[in-house]
């Protein structure tokens, strides 16, 4: 176990560029959104003070209207598509125009929380919390309707990029007219662990779509083809209000922690209108045709991380036990059973550990401490075999993606420290 600690501290300090940290080098050569939220978990275990300039870092480029967007190209780097000049959104320092899932509100909250009453983070925490607000308030004006419910305007929001939770509505995005382009990511990692051609050229066709509306959020959320609402970025976006709520009610600011309750409240009483009893779990929703999308992902297991109903938790606790009856490692991404399944195929199938580490704080809030024990075992049985993969295979456990991954040595500093 104290080897687990010392590579994934030396993984994160090797992608670690002084302000913000790199997923991965090659692959994820800037800084990207929930992977900082992550690697600021990580951090915390060792450096508390460089976990919170990671957060600082991220919410310094924060749009002026609340987006804190997905990307942010610190540093040119020829060896991504699309870059900067593809998205084109005028920012000082280049970022993209989307977000990610808004992770930077449990991830300062649970820093925080290990912190005394007189630490000398006190101020920094006031201030990110207020940044972090602003987002939340940002995704309530421009990405809510009348449920609270929040939608995402391109695969790449929820972080799963190619779920297959996204097909049909993905099908509808055009191809034509979008301008000719050379995909860097597949000369860095397994082309057959990537999403498909057809996939980006349907990414690129969203993001010209949204540079020809001027990267006005008000307009893209109106306009944009494709718009889900993904029940495992609305959980993320519950459980950070629920704790900035929290936080904020610890430093006295009251009208954050009253308009975060308020938030999740709503959010978290809507979700009910995307839970299947048919599949035992939540479900996204298209938003654009009004109807929930039957698609066993792991989207729809991600709720649990946040306080949901009883029987709920026990239908997703059976579909995880389920799931790990059907594969040799807790949690794959896509039903193994159903027939999409594609085991080394991004978020077709593979297991991540970050999805681990949220599902697993669910099993430890709603008390389930015999499916924790498994998905944690299975989470750092990968690593024995594997190393710190992006992601893995869940039958053969098989490495994917980057190597040397900051999420995942940030995950098994969590799984570790949990367990000691
Ligand atoms: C990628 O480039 O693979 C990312 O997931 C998009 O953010």
């Amino acid at each position: 176990m104290s080897d687990f600690v010392a590579q994934a501290k030396a993984i994160l300090r090797v992608n670690d560029r002084g302000t913000f940290t790199i997923p991965t080098a090659g692959l994820y050569p800037f800084q990207w959104n929930w992977d900082s939220g992550f690697a600021a978990l990580g951090f915390a275990h060792f450096d508390v003070d460089r976990a919170l300039t990671e957060l600082e870092t991220l919410m310094e480029h924060q749009w002026p209207d609340g987006m804190v967007p997905h990307i942010i190209f610190h540093e040119p780097d020829d060896g991504y598509f699309p870059n900067a000049e593809v998205w084109d959104t005028q920012r000082p320092v280049p970022t993209s125009g989307i977000t990610q899932p808004p992770v930077a509100g449990f991830v300062l909250a649970d820093i925080m929380a290990r912190q005394p009453a007189d630490s000398p983070y006190i101020e920094r925490a006031r201030k990110l919390a207020k940044q972090i607000h602003r987002w939340h308030q940002w995704f309530a004006k421009c990405r809510a309707d009348e449920s609270g419910l929040v939608a995402i305007v391109h695969p790449w929001e929820s972080g799963r990029d190619n779920s297959i939770d996204w097909d049909a509505a993905f099908e509808r995005v055009p191809t034509e007219g979008v301008m000719p382009f050379t995909r860097r990511d597949t000369s860095h990692a397994n082309p057959k662990h990537r999403p498909t051609d057809e996939q980006y050229k349907r990414y690129i066709w969203l993001v010209q779509q949204f540079r020809a509306l001027g990267w006005d959020n008000q307009q893209i959320a109106l306009q944009s083809k494709f718009q889900v609402i993904d029940p495992g970025f609305n959980a993320i976006m519950i459980r950070s209000c629920l704790a900035i709520e929290a936080l904020a009610d610890r430093l006295g600011e009251r009208e954050i922690t009253a308009e975060s309750a308020h938030l999740a409240k709503q959010m978290l009483d809507s979700l009910e209108t995307l839970w299947s009893e048919e599949l035992g779990q939540f479900v996204c929703r298209d938003r654009l045709l009004n109807e929930n999308i039957a698609s066993p992902s792991i989207g729809g297991l991600i709720p649990l991380c946040v306080p949901i109903e009883p029987a709920h938790v026990t239908k997703l606790c059976d579909t995880i036990s389920r799931i790990g009856d059907q594969s040799t490692y807790l949690l794959a991404s896509h039903r193994p059973d159903s027939p999409d399944f594609d085991e080394l195929r991004y978020w077709r199938g593979p297991v991540w550990l970050v999805v681990n580490y949220l599902v697993n704080k669910g099993l430890i809030e709603h008390h389930r401490p015999d499916l924790s024990e498994r998905l944690v075992s299975d989470s750092l049985a990968l690593i024995r075999q594997s190393g710190f993969a992006e992601y893995y295979g869940a039958h053969s456990g098989t490495p994917c993606g980057g190597d040397t991954f900051t999420w995942t040595a940030a995950m098994v500093l969590e799984f570790v420290n949990e367990r000691d």
